[in-house]
């Protein structure tokens, strides 16, 4: 966060402008100092040169001034004036009389912006003459006057020398830090930077970081690279410890769709409960009344046979009524996990599944329009047959809830074959489903029906089931009234 407010400059220039202000600090530092020295060691060789001349030319000087012998008073000087650094010899007498002025020859060839530079950087030597070496005769006094420009000069340019070196030196050393950041941090860094940018906590397989250093020893980018790494595989984990929640979280999740979807089924099955027990309190009803019928005609001695026959083959056929209820009932009821794909005609599941919805419909004065023994229904199916009877027991169901207070009420069920197709109406007399709900009904939980009388489980498992079988299923608009239209591959699995 707060990286990007500031602006960005590579460690890189900022070491060398580091590298370059303290080099040119300590560059200024060591020449003044270096003036210093050379300058104060000049002065004193200067200081030195005078005081030989001293020594040796002033006993001479005093004789000659001594005699007053001008033109050798005249040689001595000049004689002396040309040594180097000197601007002039003057000797005067005790009177404050000039005697003798000699200038340096090249002080005679310069300008007049030079010889004011030279007169403010003066150095004058005083030198009393005695005559004899007598302190009490003293006859005049030698001046000695030189510069220091001629040093300052030389010093400058010696300087000047330094200043480039000095300058070659950083630049040199810059250029060498610049290979030795970039071999050592720089190209290790940005290979850092890459990875962390293309780096992914989200991605299942994580790269470790190499920056396949050549270096024989570790340093400080090593226990970069380790550190790295170790956060990289503290990520894994804590992803796997995340995978394995979400995973335990999606199969808590199933098993509770599972439990759902499980209720949602003995549901469908419970709604047809009371239609059941008719079903089978009915037929009971006949055979005890054909029971007592036999036993009343055997106590009388009334042996009539037909009677005795009609009475026995009813039983016969209300008890093959029942064994069609229960055998829909039980197949049905049946556990589907572990069911095996057959193959059997289309018929047979609209026979179970009919047997269990007729006698409740039949009380509701809903009419079933399907004549089960019809061409149409004996094209015989790949399926799971347990599984498509719940999907029309669940249509029935539906539409029994959708038509029960209408005045027409019938449910029809279409079918034909078309191209690979089985293709299956199921329409009841409902005036079709409103457009607000339409894309909702097979979503799981979604009912229009008070709350506790419908889970909205019911199409989802229809859904599942038809898609299961590579099939399709929709609300189909073509039709005037409510139709479910399912489309079933022939040669399915
Ligand atoms: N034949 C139909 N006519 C009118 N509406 C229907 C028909 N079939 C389904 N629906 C609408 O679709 C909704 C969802 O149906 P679904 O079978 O999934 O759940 P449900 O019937 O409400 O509940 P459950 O099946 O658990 O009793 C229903 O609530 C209803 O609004
Ligand atoms: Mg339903």
């Amino acid at each position: 966060m707060e990286t990007s407010k500031k602006k960005f400059r590579p460690i890189r220039a900022k070491l060398i402008l580091a590298v370059i202000v303290v080099s040119t600090l300590l560059t200024i530092v060591i020449i003044f100092f270096n003036i210093y020295v050379q300058y104060s060691k000049d002065l004193r060789s200067l200081d030195e040169k005078i005081f030989q001349v001293r020594e040796s030319a002033m006993p001479s000087i005093a004789r000659v001034v001594w005699n007053l012998d001008i033109p050798a008073l005249e040689v001595q000087t000049n004689s002396i004036a040309q040594i180097k650094d000197l601007v002039k010899v003057v000797v005067i007498d005790p009177k404050g009389q000039t005697l003798a002025i000699k200038y340096h020859p090249n002080h005679l060839e310069l300008k007049s912006s030079q010889i004011e530079l030279i007169n403010n950087n003066l150095r004058t030597y005083k030198f009393p003459l005695y005559h004899s070496g007598l302190p009490d005769e003293f006859i005049g006094t030698v001046e000695i006057v030189a510069t220091t420009v001629y040093i300052k000069n030389e010093i400058f340019n010696r300087q000047i020398i330094l200043v480039a070196g000095e300058i070659i030196k950083t630049l040199i050393l810059s250029f060498l830090i610049i290979l030795i950041i970039n071999y050592y941090i720089n190209h290790n860094l940005n290979k850092i930077i890459e990875f962390l940018k293309r780096f992914n906590p989200d991605a299942s397989v994580m790269d470790h970081l190499d920056i396949n250093r050549k270096s024989k020893t570790a340093d400080e980018m090593d226990i970069l690279q380790n550190a790295i790494n170790q956060m990289i595989s503290q990520i894994r984990i804590l992803n796997k410890e995340k995978e394995q929640i979400i995973s335990d979280q999606e199969k808590k999740i199933e098993i509770q769709q599972m439990a759902a979807i499980n209720s949602a089924k003995m549901a469908a099955l419970g709604e047809m409960a009371g239609g059941i027990a008719h079903e089978i309190n009915n037929p009971l009803t006949i055979i005890n009344t054909h029971a007592l019928i036999m036993t009343k005609t055997i106590e009388k001695g009334n042996l009539d046979p037909t009677l005795l026959l009609k009475s026995s083959r009813s039983i016969a056929s209300t008890v093959e009524r029942i064994g069609t209820i229960i055998h829909g009932l039980k197949n049905i009821s049946r556990d589907v996990s572990a069911e095996q794909i057959t193959k059997s005609p289309f018929k047979n599941i609209l026979v179970d599944v009919i047997a269990l919805c007729e006698e409740k419909f039949k009380l509701a004065e809903i009419e079933i329009q399907c004549n089960v023994s019809s061409p149409q229904f004996d094209v015989s199916l790949n399926c799971f047959q347990v599984q498509l009877s719940q999907v029309f027991l669940n249509l029935f169901n539906n539409s029994y809830d959708a038509i029960l207070n209408l005045e027409t009420k019938w449910i029809r069920i279409e079918a034909k074959i078309n191209g690979p197709w089985y293709i299956i109406h199921f329409i009841d007399s409902g005036n079709g489903i409103p457009l607000s709900i339409r894309d909702k009904i097979f979503q799981p939980f979604f009912t229009s029906k008070e709350i506790g009388s419908g889970t909205g489980l019911g199409l989802s498992l229809v859904y599942g089931i038809i898609k299961n079988h590579k099939g399709e299923i929709y609300y189909d608009n073509q039709f005037k009234n409510t139709c479910f239209t399912i489309k079933l591959p022939i040669e399915v699995m």
